[in-house]
């Protein structure tokens, strides 16, 4: 049984990615420092099975790292850990910094160094990989009518948090340029999906709409995002994972361009069939407010080598894909109570009540 250290594997992402290494047969080691995304609930389904080891910790913890990969010589190492949300990066750019570049350097170091000790012409040494999933944000910002994000995009990052997981890429590169430390970089669109915390566009909107509360648009709405469903993120990375060429970068997307307004609306029409007010429409709850500073315009990727490479093609829809997903917020209020406790509270109130509208 090949095994994956898994890092990040109680968030969003990583929580999906390890639902389905287990299911294609992989022994999972889910290294997580349990933040205020991460979640256990995400991982329920795996609560009495042996071959997901869930360990609570930091991946600058070099000493827990490197006691884990001596216990368990993983073949592959996937790198979700991260903080993620751009708005909190605005508040605090000191904590991504931490984790996103420090932390990241730490664990690649100790990565590297274990795998330079295993048997010089051991399987486990040729065939070991260590992908890095990070994002579309580090190439900026697009006009409409620009060129989609390719691999030869430069660098541009605009917030904090691009700027901190575009360091980490750049460390991850240069881990395979100076160690020939065998890594893969993913720059994917935004995801969408079942268990994404809501502090993010899609569930943050379904819930509000279904608290009967205001549905908060940043400036005009105009901002476009490529959706991609969280699932097909999860096969795109494993097909990276396994068949990408070592040291190389892969840019992923969904092919699926709207506009921010576009997607609060759909999701407005969709609770207007699975779940109808009395009176009026949820788009009613629709209100502009302050834009996000340095608030980037467009996204779009072109994810051409990735197709022509490995074969990859989204199979979500992304209309589907977003109906099913309210359909899941709605099924599971338990979840929903859960992740919305006092701290989720206190990020809602302080990045909302200052905007204006
Ligand atoms: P998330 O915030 O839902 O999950 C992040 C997870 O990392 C949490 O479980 C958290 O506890 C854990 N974590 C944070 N710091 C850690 C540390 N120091 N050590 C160990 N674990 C730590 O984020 P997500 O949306 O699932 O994103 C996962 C990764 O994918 C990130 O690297 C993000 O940059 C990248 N990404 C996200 C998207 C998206 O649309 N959400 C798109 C492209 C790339
Ligand atoms: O592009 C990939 C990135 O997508 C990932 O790297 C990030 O981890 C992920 O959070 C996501 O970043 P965004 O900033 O695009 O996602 P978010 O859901 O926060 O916002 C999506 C768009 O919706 C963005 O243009 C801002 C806007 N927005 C967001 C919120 C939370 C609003 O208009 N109102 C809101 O309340």
């Amino acid at each position: 049984m090949k095994s994956i250290l898994v890092t990040g594997g109680a968030g969003f992402i990583g929580s999906a990615y390890v639902l389905m290494a287990r299911r294609l047969g992989f022994r999972v080691i889910n290294l997580d420092a349990l933040t205020y995304s991460g979640n256990m609930d995400n991982l329920e389904s795996l609560s009495d099975d042996p071959h997901h080891i869930f360990v609570h910790g930091r991946i600058g913890d070099a000493q827990l790292v490197q006691d884990l990969l001596e216990k368990y010589a993983p073949d592959y190492v996937v790198n979700f850990a991260a903080e993620s949300h751009v708005d909190r990066s605005i508040v605090d750019p000191d904590t991504f910094v931490r984790t996103n570049v420090l932390e990241t350097s730490i664990f690649l170091r100790v990565v590297k160094t274990w795998w330079e000790s295993v048997h010089f012409d051991s399987i486990k040494k040729k065939d070991f990989r260590f992908l890095h999933v990070s994002t579309d944000e580090v190439f900026g910002t697009l006009q409409v009518g620009d060129a989609a994000f390719t691999e030869e995009t430069p660098f541009a990052p605009n917030s904090p948090y691009s700027a901190s997981k575009a360091a980490s890429d750049h460390f991850v590169r240069a881990f395979y340029e100076t160690y020939g430390f065998p890594t893969l970089i993913t720059n994917c669109s935004n995801n969408y999906g079942p268990r994404q915390f809501p502090e993010k566009l899609i569930p943050l909107v379904t819930l509000n709409a279904c608290a009967g509360k205001s549905l908060p648009i940043y400036g005009t709405g105009e901002n476009i995002r490529d959706w991609l469903h969280v699932e097909d993120h999860c096969e795109a990375i494993q097909l990276v994972l396994e068949k990408g060429r070592i040291g190389e970068t892969y840019v992923i997307g969904g092919n699926s361009e709207r506009t921010n307004l576009e997607v609060v609306k759909n999701i407005c029409r969709t609770l207007d069939e699975l779940r109808p007010l009395e009176n009026g429409s949820y788009e009613d709850l629709i209100h502009f407010v302050s834009d996000r500073l340095g608030h980037d315009l467009r996204y779009a990727i072109n994810c051409s080598k990735l197709q022509s490479e490995l074969g990859f093609l989204p199979k979500h829809n992304f209309e589907d894909g977003l109906k099913n997903t309210i359909q899941w917020y709605l099924q599971n209020n338990e979840w929903v109570l859960n992740v919305q406790n006092g701290d989720y509270r206190k990020w809602i109130q302080m990045n909302y009540t200052e905007r204006t509208e």
